[in-house]
């Protein structure tokens, strides 16, 4: 294939990062092919709909469908270029180990089709070394091809890590115009990887080893993951203290060098809460920061439960609302998150007298099965539930008025009604004033 030939591209894994990233290549006039295991998943993409909730995503799909630019697949299919976007979760061990079988499999998916002039790109966050042992893999299954790094000669195919870092809810913006960490076997990989991306990203592509791009995607989650356990760790002595953390978070955010974060209810998602867990296992002894930033802020959730239970216990009988289940704002996606979590907690304590307001959700999450607790929406909440629960930033909670919610005890645990008042006698809890 010449550098103006437009590259027929086979994405594997059609979630949240494949789906879009396969759309927006279509939009390029790349020709792509959509592999996913799960039928359902096929089939809906092939009729122009999709499965996931995201801004825009549904014109964009149905667009580059119907013009024949973008189809799904349970079959791989030969192509230009792989891009490979499975989940990487942990094992079942209870350790936090990485599961990489997804990818694993994905790769040897790929062996069975591939070809001379191939490029096969890691999207998959990944502990480091991934990216290489996909090549041992494909070395393997296919030892007629010259693979990068295992040969003094021209390889036949190209091995690339590239991560991705958008954010839910602005996922096409993010990775049209995001900067790009590329990471190549050898450099021609990356090279090769860059030149496709060249074709639809705006943000500037960097070059480097991918055993350096494996690890940038991690350290990019686990920085955050501990400098949010900073903002959490504040919160829970501000709590002890008595203080508002908000205020002081807000004050001390005014030295021109100090940018704390905001508390929350945890860290959730499957990235920050994810990532961090993948450093530790390939380096134990020499990540102690890392690891006590995973437990303060899963130490933190369990603080929200029982400020909150608390609070419900000292109110006996109010009818109590959990606003949000998503793990951050203005998303559909609830995997991993500690709003889910405490919610369950509390309907599992509190039962009937739990409401739970979910924009996002069209039933409840099966946790909450037999508790008792009901989905209900904004309005019924603000006008039936003397204890309101913030646990997530969704706008349209944002938007609520003081006046709607005065008659309520409030709990904020993401900061969002500022006007509300630190209740003295009970730390950490909020009176809308
Ligand atoms: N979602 C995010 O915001 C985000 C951001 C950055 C990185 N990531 C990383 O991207 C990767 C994918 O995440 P996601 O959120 O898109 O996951 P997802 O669960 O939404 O989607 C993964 C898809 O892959 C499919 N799949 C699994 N094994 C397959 C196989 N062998 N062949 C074909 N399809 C297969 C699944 O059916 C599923 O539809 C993960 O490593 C994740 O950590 C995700």
């Amino acid at each position: 294939m010449r550098g103006e030939e437009k590259p027929q591209v086979c994405v594997i894994g059609l979630g949240y990062i494949g789906l879009p990233t396969a759309a927006i290549i279509a939009r390029a006039n790349c020709p792509v092919t959509g592999v996913d295991v799960t039928e359902s998943v096929v089939e809906t993409i092939n009729r122009g709909e999709i499965h996931i909730e995201e801004v825009d995503l549904d014109g964009l799909v149905r667009g580059v469908v119907q013009r024949g630019m973008l189809k799904a697949s349970t079959e791989i299919v030969p192509a230009d270029v792989f891009v490979i976007a499975v989940p990487t979760p942990f094992e079942k061990d209870g350790h936090h180990t990485p599961d990489t079988s997804y990818v694993m499999s994905a790769a040897a998916e790929v062996a069975g089709v591939l070809k001379k002039g191939d490029t096969i790109i890691l999207e998959s966050t990944s502990p480091v070394g991934t990216t290489e042992a996909m090549r041992e893999l494909i070395s393997g299954l296919r030892p007629d091809l010259k693979l990068p790094g295992k040969t003094d000669e021209t390889p036949d195919v190209a091995i690339a890590y590239c991560p991705e870092r958008v954010l839910p809810g602005k996922i096409l913006e993010e990775l049209t115009h995001n900067d790009r960490s590329i990471g190549g076997i050898t450099p021609r990989c990356a090279r090769k990887a860059l030149a496709f991306y060249k074709r639809f990203v705006r943000g500037t592509c960097v070059t480097t080893d991918a055993r350096s791009a494996e690890m940038t995607k991690l350290v990019e989650n686990a920085y955050r993951d501990v400098n949010i356990a900073f903002a959490n760790e504040l919160s829970m002595i501000s709590d002890e203290m008595d203080l508002d953390v908000w205020e002081v978070i807000k004050l001390a955010n005014r030295h021109p060098r100090v940018n704390i974060l905001q508390p929350g209810p945890g860290v959730g998602g499957h990235c920050i809460a994810v990532d961090p867990y993948f450093i530790i296992h390939g380096a134990p002894e020499q990540s102690p920061l890392i690891r006590t930033g995973r437990e303060v802020n899963d130490a933190k959730m369990h603080h929200v439960v029982e400020q909150a239970t608390k609070l419900i216990e000292a109110n006996p009988g109010a009818p109590v609302a959990c606003l949000g289940l998503a793990f951050k704002a203005n998303i559909d996606d609830f995997r991993e998150s500690p709003a889910r979590f405490v919610a369950a907690k509390i309907a599992r304590q509190f039962g009937e007298r739990v409401k739970i307001v979910e924009p996002y959700a069209a039933e409840l999450p099966r946790e909450f099965e037999s508790t008792g607790a009901e989905l209900v929406d904004i309005d019924f909440a603000l006008e039936n539930c003397g204890i309101l629960i913030v646990l997530v930033d969704h706008d349209i909670f944002k938007v609520v008025p003081a006046e709607e919610r005065q008659h309520a005890i409030v709990y904020d645990t993401r900061g969002i009604w500022p006007d509300a008042q630190m209740k003295p006698s009970k730390p950490g809890l909020r009176l809308a004033s």
